[in-house]
């Protein structure tokens, strides 16, 4: 029985544990043009211990950017700005993922000087957070076939360029209603071009863009993060089941890292995409009304997943596997400091080792 303190391949790695830490956007990219901060390097450097750290969302492109200070891997200057995160965390002998997220119709004008953009033109009910406050999301400008392939390179681009700055590896945010996920759904997606219209058009451009990060840096250092029957973002998947099977039977031939599934409310399908999935499973559970907690580890104890990944505590407490390993104690987030601020929230909660 394999226990989450274990070792375990992740690609062309080896991770010292199956304790991820989950990607979470922290709005502190305050570098110049979008790009991270010496504070970012001490944060993720602090979370080293993880099996393997996931980076909050990283715009490919300033079009894919939605929400304030959130970094980009689209400019020589955000490219080495990101190595100092990168060193940090490779001092302390981790492995860090950069995950790439277009935000797509979620998105404002004032945060790039653009229309967002999407797979058709259906605004999210909502609304975003700006510079000038919450303003209601907008309708997106749909792709063209064009822009479609511009948005593919746009994310082969930004693999190469998180290798440059040294990750390990890229993570395809394929989830929680962006862009990717857009495409995915059936109420944001109306189109009838090869790009949706059928489970095969609405999965295409998740696994074109697989393909093609694929090529550019190594399937062994790609993973992909999924979230069936997850509603958030003003998400509506008729016929999920039907549809993330097909997925992960397009992926399945890749030969990815992973596959994240951040759990929706149809939990029962979770043991179906376990089976199908022919890989590594990295399964963030469903926890309505709780953050995911020490509980969870069983997951990789009775093979639901190969590893389990954690947000909020991982936000909470930098040395989280030590605390786990040892039973607790367990540290809350300050939620009204996830997004923005300074090191307050964000570096300042203590390590066992510190107390
Ligand atoms: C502050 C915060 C920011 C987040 N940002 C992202 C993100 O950028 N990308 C993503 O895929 N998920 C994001 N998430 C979702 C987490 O990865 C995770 O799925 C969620 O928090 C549930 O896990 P937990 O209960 O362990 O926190 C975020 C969550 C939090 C709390």
């Amino acid at each position: 029985m394999p226990s989450a303190f274990d070792e375990i391949r992740i690609g062309r790695h080896t991770a010292r544990n199956r304790v991820v830490m989950a990607p979470m956007t922290r709005s502190r990219a305050y570098g110049p043009g979008a790009s991270p901060t010496e504070l970012m390097a001490r944060y993720y450097g602090q979370r080293a211990g993880a099996g393997l750290i996931i980076t909050e969302g990283t715009q490919p492109s300033a079009v894919g950017q939605g929400y304030l200070n959130t970094p980009g891997l689209h400019t020589a200057t955000q490219v080495e700005a990101w190595k100092p995160v990168t060193a940090a965390v490779h001092e302390r002998g981790g492995l860090i993922f950069a995950q790439l997220m277009h935000s797509g119709r979620i998105g404002h004008p004032s945060l790039h000087g653009a229309t967002p953009v999407g797979a058709s033109p259906v605004a999210a009910a909502g609304t975003v957070f700006t510079a000038e406050g919450p303003q209601d999301l907008v309708t997106p400008e749909p792709l063209d076939e064009d822009g479609i392939r511009a948005t593919i390179a746009d994310f082969t681009a930004a693999a190469r360029n998180a290798i440059e700055a040294g990750f390990d590896g890229v993570e395809l945010h394929s989830a929680n209603g962006y862009l990717l996920h857009q495409f995915l759904s059936t109420n944001a997606n109306l189109r009838t071009d090869g790009w949706g219209g059928t489970v095969e058009g609405r999965i295409r451009l998740t696994v074109e863009v697989t393909k093609a990060v694929a090529a550019a840096i190594g399937a062994d250092r790609l993973g992909v993060r999924i979230s069936p029957s997850n509603p958030f973002n003003d998400i509506t998947e008729d016929g999920h089941r039907e549809t993330y099977l097909a997925l992960v039977d397009a992926l399945n031939p890749l030969g990815l890292a992973y596959l994240h599934v951040a759990e929706g409310p149809d939990t029962e399908f979770t043991p179906r995409l376990r089976e199908r999935w022919s890989g590594t499973l990295i399964l963030n559970p469903y926890t309505p009304g709780a953050w995911t907690g020490p509980e969870a580890l069983k997951a990789v104890e009775n093979g639901e997943a190969d590893a389990v990944s954690y947000g909020a505590l991982f936000l909470a407490n930098p040395d989280l596997p030590e605390r786990l390993a040892a039973g607790g104690p367990f540290q809350q987030p300050d939620y009204a400091k996830a997004y923005g601020g300074d090191h307050s929230g964000y570096t300042d909660y203590p390590a066992l080792a510190d107390a």
